[in-house]
């Protein structure tokens, strides 16, 4: 690696000339991490490195887990051409675009860039439209490429673009693969991508071993053609003629490619493509197979692109109106800086998640959704990520909640869970999500059965409806009393935070468990677990077994004076109004937490060197309860957040986890361990406050 110093020294060998002919590229609002491309499923994850944004030209995407992935885009100007994107400038006779914007918002990654007399757009969409579970539910995401000139000139313009197999292969395999084309409905062409060897339900390196990759566009007022082949030579031939023409053949390194004829360019032309992986079914729910909602409107890819591309507008409609009500409400909540935060988390989070109903008979009112554990260990419903997430519900589509939930509670409801606390995760890796009928799953007693009633109490506040609470109310029962038993001074086991390692008495869970039974003895009016709950904080706070003796902070661990942690758990207290803890509970904590600020944080506890994202922004919510209202301390945390994400020392989608202070190995400001969680849904922990459903997502 280059000293800073030295890298300097080599920028100022560059002629003159050369820096000042070319405007460095602007980021808005903020240079991230990594950008969300096309992001819709687990399985569906394109990305772009933010340290690759400058040069789009030769940038190379990426599956979430740093797999390199194929996706080329071309232009050819007045018989010149082109890269826009991912594609190296030596394929031949190839011209690197150059960079002059990057921009994102919550559900649009969108580059502008100068190839000859053309400007170029390209927009990455990728629909967030919880309400609306067809566009959820439908495993596509977009690419419109818009042109326009910037001369006085109409040059002729054409545009081309490729994917391979590298999105259905893991890295280092030349998967054997069918492609396909057709010509469908609406003049839709459709390019598929298939591996010869089906596995349903597999993974290898987290890519799917099962279903169709396509790609897919119609004319815009253009003429489009398709091939496949290898990539330099329909480079070439794009590059030599504007078009695609003759055979396709396919080999080893061959791409599948779409062409647009746009003719002489008078005014903005768009057009648009569809990218995505169809898997039917696509989860495994305790034997039975479960589809994408998506189903119940196509039963073929084809179908499915046809869809995808006759709803692109008005999905698009609604996306932009999205995206300007989140980014307006968090300016409104926390300023710029945390609606940079909210804004790049949201297709992250939703797209750690598939809305399913049943593959045999398609049934629209069975709706289940499954969540994979993304990066930690690919868990299945994990209840303990659940819990973060559900705050992106609660301000969006709190429904979600009920169907997040609902697969593992009928689980216990079946009782084929052997244990009596509730289980940590429906299955130990997605797409199975088989069950634990061993009795054997990650042990989280304490944690899990707290969280499982606050989130059913905070679906039951935010909606209103109480069938999840009725249906499951033996579980519930037996859940909130396993609390009273164990939840004061828990038994030596894990908290969600598992990477820190396990601890008796830990004051966090005991809090836990005093929110979780106040929540329910409010909910079922059952006095004596209300009565529990506050109980539990009065001896954790004022007879201080969770406080020190003087009374400065909560511990990491009852009685040990020296200790201290991020309390996120009191922010359940906060959002859902129960009172479990006093105003001057909220308040210590609160400003405890500047003095234990790091170089680029507040760590997790004083265990550890890292924090977590998620817990940081439920610390800054807690900070805004009603009578301690302190924003420092909020703002402390979005900017250490901020900073965090705009340093550049990071290059991969959003990690929940990084480090807070220098050591031998690993700077302070680098993220660690976790990427491209669903947990950073837990960012939404301010806006929540405002309450539930409270940004409009549409009509249907
Ligand atoms: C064309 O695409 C650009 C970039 O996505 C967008 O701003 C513009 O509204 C689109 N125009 C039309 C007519 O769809
Ligand atoms: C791949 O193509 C071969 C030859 O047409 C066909 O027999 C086979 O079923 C195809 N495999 C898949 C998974 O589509
Ligand atoms: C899901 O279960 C099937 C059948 O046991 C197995 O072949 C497959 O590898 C499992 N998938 C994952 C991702 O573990
Ligand atoms: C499309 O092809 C037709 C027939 O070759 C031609 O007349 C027309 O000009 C083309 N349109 C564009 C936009 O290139
Ligand atoms: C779990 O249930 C069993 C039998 O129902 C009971 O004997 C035991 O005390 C329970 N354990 C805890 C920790 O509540
Ligand atoms: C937990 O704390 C209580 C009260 O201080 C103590 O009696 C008990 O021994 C502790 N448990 C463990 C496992 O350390
Ligand atoms: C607790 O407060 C007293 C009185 O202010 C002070 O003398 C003592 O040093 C404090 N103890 C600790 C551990 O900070
Ligand atoms: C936003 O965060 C940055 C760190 O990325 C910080 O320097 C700046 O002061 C913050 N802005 C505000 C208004 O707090
Ligand atoms: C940070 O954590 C790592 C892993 O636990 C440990 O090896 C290292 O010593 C810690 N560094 C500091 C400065 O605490």
């Amino acid at each position: 690696m280059l000293h800073p110093r030295s890298k300097t020294a080599a920028l100022l060998t560059i002629p003159a000339l050369a820096l000042m002919s070319r405007a460095a590229p602007t980021f808005s609002p903020i240079l991230p991490p990594s950008y969300p491309l096309a992001v819709k499923n687990p399985y569906l994850s394109a990305w772009l490195p933010g340290n690759q944004a400058a040069d789009l030209a030769a940038a190379t995407p990426q599956f979430w887990t740093g797999q390199d992935i194929t996706w080329s885009i071309l232009v050819r100007v007045d018989g010149t051409l082109y890269s826009l994107f991912g594609a190296l400038p030596q394929s031949s006779g190839v011209k690197p675009a150059i960079t002059n914007t990057a921009d994102y918002t919550s559900t649009h990654t969108t580059f502008g860039l100068t190839a000859g007399d053309a400007e170029i757009t390209l927009d990455f969409m990728t629909p967030v439209s919880p309400i609306n579970y067809v566009r959820q539910s439908l495993p596509m995401s977009y690419l419109t490429i818009s042109v326009s000139r910037n001369a006085d000139t109409t040059p002729s313009v054409q545009v081309y673009t490729d994917i391979d197999n590298s999105w259905i292969s893991p890295p280092n395999t030349d998967t054997p693969t069918n492609w396909s084309y057709a010509f469908s409905a609406a003049d839709t062409h459709i390019l598929t991508l298939t591996a010869q060897d089906q596995s349903e339900y597999s993974e290898v390196k987290d890519v799917a071993q099962w279903g169709t990759l396509a790609y897919c566009t119609r004319p815009y007022g253009s003429n489009v053609s398709a091939k496949a082949g290898s990539m330099p030579d329909m480079h070439k031939e794009f590059g030599t003629t504007g078009s695609l023409n003759g055979d396709s053949e396919w080999g080893p390194e061959s791409v599948i490619a779409l062409s647009h004829d746009l003719g002489r360019l008078d005014d903005r032309k768009n057009v648009t493509f569809a990218i995505g992986q169809w898997r039917q079914p696509v989860v495994n729910y305790l034997g039975n197979d479960r589809a994408s909602y998506f189903a119940s409107q196509c039963r073929s890819v084809e179908c499915a692109c046809v869809h995808a591309l006759t709803d692109f507008e008005a999905t698009d409609a609604k996306a932009r109106a999205l995206d300007a009500q989140i980014a307006d409400k968090a300016v409104r909540v926390a300023g710029k800086n945390y609606s940079d935060i909210v804004t790049l988390s949201v297709r992250q989070a939703f797209a750690a998640l598939e809305v399913t109903i049943p593959v045999d008979i398609l049934d629209t009112d069975d709706v289940l959704a499954f969540v994979k554990e993304i990066s930690s260990n690919g868990n299945v419903n994990t209840v303990d990520v659940l819990y973060p997430i559900s705050l992106i519900f609660y301000v969006l589509a709190p429904e979600y909640i009920r169907i997040t939930l609902e697969p593992m509670l009928r689980y216990l409801g079946a009782g084929r869970w052997p244990l009596n606390y509730t289980l940590h995760d429906l299955g130990s890796h997605y797409p199975n999500a088989t069950g634990h009928d061993d009795g054997i799953a990650e042990p989280m007693p304490v944690e899990e059965c707290g969280n499982l009633l606050i989130l059913i109490y905070m679906y039951e506040k935010a909606t209103g409806k109480t069938n999840l609470r009725f249906t499951y109310s033996i579980l519930l029962q037996q859940y909130a009393e396993y609390l009273v038993e164990n939840g004061l001074y828990p038994s030596s086991q894990l908290s969600t935070d598992d990477g820190a390692g396990e601890e008796a008495n830990q004051t966090s869970l005991a809090i836990k468990a005093a929110i979780a039974l106040n929540a329910y003895g409010v909910m079922t009016g059952q006095q004596k677990f209300l009565d529990t709950g506050r109980h539990f904080a009065q001896v954790l706070y004022d007879e201080r077994v969770g406080v020190d003796a003087n009374q400065t902070h909560f511990l990491l661990v009852h009685n040990d004076d020296d200790s201290w942690a991020l309390q996120f758990n009191l922010y359940m207290d906060v959002l859902l109004d129960l009172r479990t803890f006093s105003t001057s509970a909220l308040r210590m904590q609160t400003e405890f937490y500047a003095t234990k600020h790091d170089e680029a944080g507040v760590a997790l506890d004083n265990r550890v060197n890292w924090s977590k994202t998620d817990w940081m922004v439920f610390a800054a919510a807690t900070a805004m309860a009603p009578e301690v209202e302190n924003e420092g301390i909020r703002d402390m945390f979005v900017n250490d957040i901020h900073r965090y994400i705009t340093n550049g020392k990071n290059d991969v989608p959003f990690g929940d986890r990084y480090v807070v202070r220098d050591d031998d190995v690993v700077e302070a400001g680098t993220w660690s361990a976790y990427r491209a969680r669903p947990v950073v849904g837990g960012h939404f922990a301010l806006m929540a406050l405002d309450g539930p459903a409270s940004i409009w997502v549409g009509d249907h």
